[in-house]
């Protein structure tokens, strides 16, 4: 905790006392911010209770310091197939190897944030959960592993590490006192956040893709005046979207539900009608594994039952891809089922995340996002993305839209604005871009820039067109090279441009540049990071290994940065 200016020195002896047990390291390893914000929240929490936090991102640990660590909280996400965050891959690969020391002395909590619609849900968590175990420690309290919706789940492990550490530790906390330190020191932060969003007004929402054109992107401005609210080029916009009322209609014909009754949306007890509820608050468009087991014990389908018990993995993940709560209720009875009793089970509508296109720099008071609309057709429906098509088709200029901002502290533009910045972004992965330069001319930056980008058309796709050629005439964007895949017979893609390019490419990494990719994470941005490896070997003479290597140094040094989802 922070020394208190004045404390009494008996309390200050009383610290020091208990200051073997009352230390507490904190790990995050996080993708979009999600695990770093909870990480400092914890680690505000234990300081108020006295204790002495070292708070640290996976990949800035010093490994060789792992022995000494008492008490061990780690907050990590997962990714794609159960995968770790980029920050926490060296520190996963080095608990799993045979270099790992052992770890008797150490008392250990995980909390594991993941999706339920996923198949390796927490899997990132589960593994480190499992392997401090194998080395020797102890749980503090038992993992918790939450879906999209965290707040509560987080919550408990909180209290119940908080609770754990409390009664071991044993010293009175002095919470008062590090409470008006940790207050004094904060910077004036907005009231609105995640769990209190900010009512945005929509200011523009345009379709950047021009007729003809098999993509409907919007860019849509949002005014953030009078919220407080900061972001940094880089840092995501939550948005808290509703669900199509046509699909919230038709699920209510086939249930029978009443649209006016009233149901208990959450553990406060606030109450909502069935309409309301599920238009803004119940996630209706996904189902998952646990939501059929759950439905399943209402129904009194013998085949829903059969299709959750064991045996049926396959069936039941055929079944929930691309179908949603309206084909479950249509596929299998629930006659006699409530709206109270069936509304429970469902997961809360998650907020979704894009990354931000502009600089608060350039635009004040405005946050604007890029989001290509999702339509497609599954089991004989026309499906769509929640928030995409409600920004799509349902958002009016002067409307009202609720958001927060997202930090992403693994996606930010150099300490020094003279670097070189190398930015790797297709299709809607280019949205941050656009805030990374619009920062880097209103700053007057004197760092070259590089554009990566490619999407389908060049007449109909080329996003932001115009603000690229401003730029490149200004000398903001030093070059650009662009990649349309369907104006050519054969498909040209943004890696296939890097490696015509290979020799600039590696000149500048030698110059100290920086790499930036956003985008698609399974094709796009694994077919890029191969790119960069044959680059290596290719221009720099490295062995395959030397070239991981090389990418993995970069990573640490924060010089190779994704976006990905
Ligand atoms: P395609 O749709 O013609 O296949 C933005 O979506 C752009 O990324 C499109 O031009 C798309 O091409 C392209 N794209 C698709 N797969 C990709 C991959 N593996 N690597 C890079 N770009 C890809």
């Amino acid at each position: 905790a922070a020394v208190v200016p004045g404390a009494a020195p008996v309390a200050v002896a009383a610290a020091n006392v208990a200051a073997v047990s009352k230390e507490v390291t904190i790990l995050f390893g996080s993708q979009t911010g999600k695990s770093q914000g909870l990480a400092k929240k914890m680690t505000k929490k234990l300081e108020e209770q006295g204790f002495q936090v070292t708070l640290s991102s996976m990949s800035d640990f010093k490994t060789n310091g792992l022995k000494k660590v008492q008490n061990l909280l780690v907050v990590v996400s997962t990714h794609g197939e159960g995968d770790p965050p980029d920050n926490a891959l060296p520190f996963y690969e080095f608990l799993h190897s045979k270099r790992a020391p052992k770890l008797e002395e150490l008392r250990f909590s995980v909390l594991a944030l993941g999706d339920t619609s996923y198949e390796f849900f927490c899997k990132t968590g589960k593994d480190f959960d499992q392997r401090l175990e194998e080395l020797g420690g102890k749980r503090i309290a038992p993992r918790v592993d939450c879906d999209v919706d965290f707040d509560e789940s987080a919550a408990e492990w909180m209290g119940s590490v908080l609770s754990a550490l409390g009664e071991t530790s044993g010293a009175a906390s002095n919470a008062g006192q590090a409470g008006a330190a940790a207050a004094s020191g904060a910077a004036a932060e907005s009231e609105y956040s995640r769990t209190n969003p900010f009512e945005a007004e929509v200011l523009e929402n345009l379709n950047l893709n021009g007729r003809g054109s098999d993509r409907e992107t919007r860019h849509v401005e949002l005014s953030l005046e009078g919220s407080n609210l900061q972001y940094e080029p880089g840092d995501c916009l939550g948005i808290c979207p509703e669900n199509h009322p046509r699909l919230v209609s038709e699920l209510i014909a086939a249930t029978g539900w009443k649209a006016d009754e009233q149901v208990t949306i959450n553990k406060n007890g606030d109450v909502r009608t069935v309409q309301d509820a599920l238009l803004r608050y119940y996630e209706i468009t996904v189902l998952t594994k646990p939501l059929l087991e759950q439905a399943a014990k209402l129904s009194s389908s013998s085949e829903l039952q059969e299709l959750v018990s064991a045996g049926h993995e396959q069936e039941l993940k055929d079944y929930i891809k691309d179908r949603d709560l309206l084909d479950l209720v249509q596929d299998y009875s629930f006659q006699g089922v409530s709206a109270g009793q069936f509304l429970p089970i469902l997961r809360k509508l998650p907020a979704r995340l894009y990354s931000i296109a502009s600089s608060s720099k350039a635009s004040p008071d405005e946050v604007h996002v890029t989001v290509r609309a999702v339509r497609y057709e599954a089991h004989g429906r026309e499906r769509y993305g929640v928030c995409s098509v409600q920004l799509a088709e349902r958002l009016q200029i002067g409307d009202k839209l609720p958001v927060y901002i997202q930090n992403n502290p693994n996606f930010k533009l150099p300490d020094n604005s003279d670097t070189p910045i190398i930015m790797i972004g297709p299709g809607t992965g280019v949205a941050p871009f656009r805030a990374f330069l619009g920062e880097r001319e209103e700053t007057g930056a004197e760092g070259k820039t590089w554009l990566f980008y490619g999407d389908q058309h060049f007449t109909t796709d080329f996003l932001y067109q115009i603000d690229w050629q401003r730029w490149l005439k200004a000398g903001v964007l030093t070059r650009m090279d662009v990649a349309f895949s369907r104006d050519t017979d054969k498909k040209i893609y943004v890696q296939h441009r890097m490696l015509e390019k290979s020799k600039e490419l590696y000149q500048w990494l030698q110059e100290g540049a920086s790499i930036y990719v956003c985008g698609d994470e399974k094709k796009m941005a694994h077919d890029v990071h191969e790119t960069l490896l044959a680059i290596l070997e290719q221009e720099g003479g490295f062995s395959s290994d030397e070239a991981a290597e090389y990418l993995t140094r970069m990573q640490q040094q924060k010089r190779y940065q994704r976006d990905v989802y």
